[in-house]
């Protein structure tokens, strides 16, 4: 047994996000085995005062597993789900605890497929990390997650205690999820324009953003989600403080030519809206044309 296959936890998907959580992880001395797409000999971390290399390899042959761990965190993006499956298969026994560090509110649906009856813990990520050029990470904030308060959840709550990455266990998730969703649906607005947060500066793009974000609020409360008329301007006022060059990572998919997340970010809107009898008219422009951009035709 190698010094990594000790911690008993595994990660798929060493990405921006799947990256700052497995330098958090090697930090504390629970380095976990990565399994990634992509060769690399190390991960490497950078943030505010310093950084972190998490030493590899990044595996990318699931038949390298030979026995399955007791935590796996998943952070490949929810339109590589079925291309990781196999991933799943070689690194889960009965009991593991998935915990799936991805935008959106259906990750249990999602992974109910391929595990349907392992222990899958949605998480709210908060903090921005982008990938740079040279393969590193730049970790842009406070590495911070929200999962639901489940007996499950004791796994990442140990395997993340004292890191550098926080994790809370909320009994209202769904609340809490939809309140990231409504930030991540308006969001995509930037795919459509081609520019980063600094474009909400713009009364005609803020106008757009708050009646895009009021539309997602009715469908959240419909789903659930307990939040006031509010926080559709507060998520507009979060981008107008961010810093004009904060991107996000469907924007950066779309720029690399990559598909999109945008049925998880936007579609999910327009579903479930028409599912609650609820209009959707700016989910009704807008979705065809992620749609568009993310899969062609053309
Ligand atoms: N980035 C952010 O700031 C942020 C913030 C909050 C939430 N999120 C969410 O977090 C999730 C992950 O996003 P991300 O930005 O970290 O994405 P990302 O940087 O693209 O990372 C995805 C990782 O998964 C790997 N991968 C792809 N297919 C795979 C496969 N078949 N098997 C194993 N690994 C595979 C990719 O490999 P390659 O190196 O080959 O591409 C990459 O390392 C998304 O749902 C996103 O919406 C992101």
């Amino acid at each position: 047994m190698t010094i990594s296959d000790s911690s008993g936890i595994a990660l798929v998907g060493p990405g921006a996000i799947g990256t700052t959580v497995a330098a958090a992880l090697h930090e504390a001395g629970r380095t976990p085995v990565i399994c990634g797409r992509s060769a690399h000999e190390h991960l490497e971390l950078r943030f505010d005062g310093g950084r972190i290399v998490v030493p590899g390899p990044v595996r990318t042959d699931p038949a390298t597993i030979v026995h399955p761990f007791d935590l796996v965190f998943v952070a490949v993006k929810a339109t590589q789900i079925e291309a990781a499956a196999p991933w799943l298969a070689a690194l889960c026994h009965a009991g593991t605890v998935v915990c799936v560090l991805q935008n959106g509110v259906e990750q249990r649906a999602h992974f109910a497929r391929y595990l349907p009856d392992n222990p899958v813990l949605p998480s709210v990520v908060w903090f921005p990390a982008q990938r740079e050029a040279d393969a590193s990470v730049w970790l842009r904030g406070t590495a911070r997650l929200t999962l639901p308060d489940t007996p499950a959840t004791g796994a990442v709550l140990a395997a993340l205690s004292g890191t550098r990455c926080s994790v809370e266990a909320v009994s209202d998730f769904t609340t809490v999820a939809w309140r990231k969703l409504l930030q991540n649906a308006v969001a995509g607005l930037m795919v459509l324009a081609g520019r980063r947060a600094g474009m909400f500066a713009r009364a005609d793009i803020g106008a757009l953003a708050l009646a895009y974000a009021r539309e997602c609020l009715e469908v959240a409360r419909a789903e659930g989600a307990k939040l006031d008329d509010q926080v559709a301007q507060e998520v507009v006022n979060g981008f107008r403080h961010s810093p004009p060059d904060l991107g996000t990572s469907i924007l950066a998919d779309r720029q690399a030519g990559r598909p999109l997340e945008w049925d998880g970010r936007n579609g999910v809107i327009q579903r479930l809206g028409r599912s609650h009898g609820i209009p959707t008219p700016v989910s009704d422009v807008i979705v065809p044309l992620l749609a568009a951009g993310s899969d062609g035709p053309g």
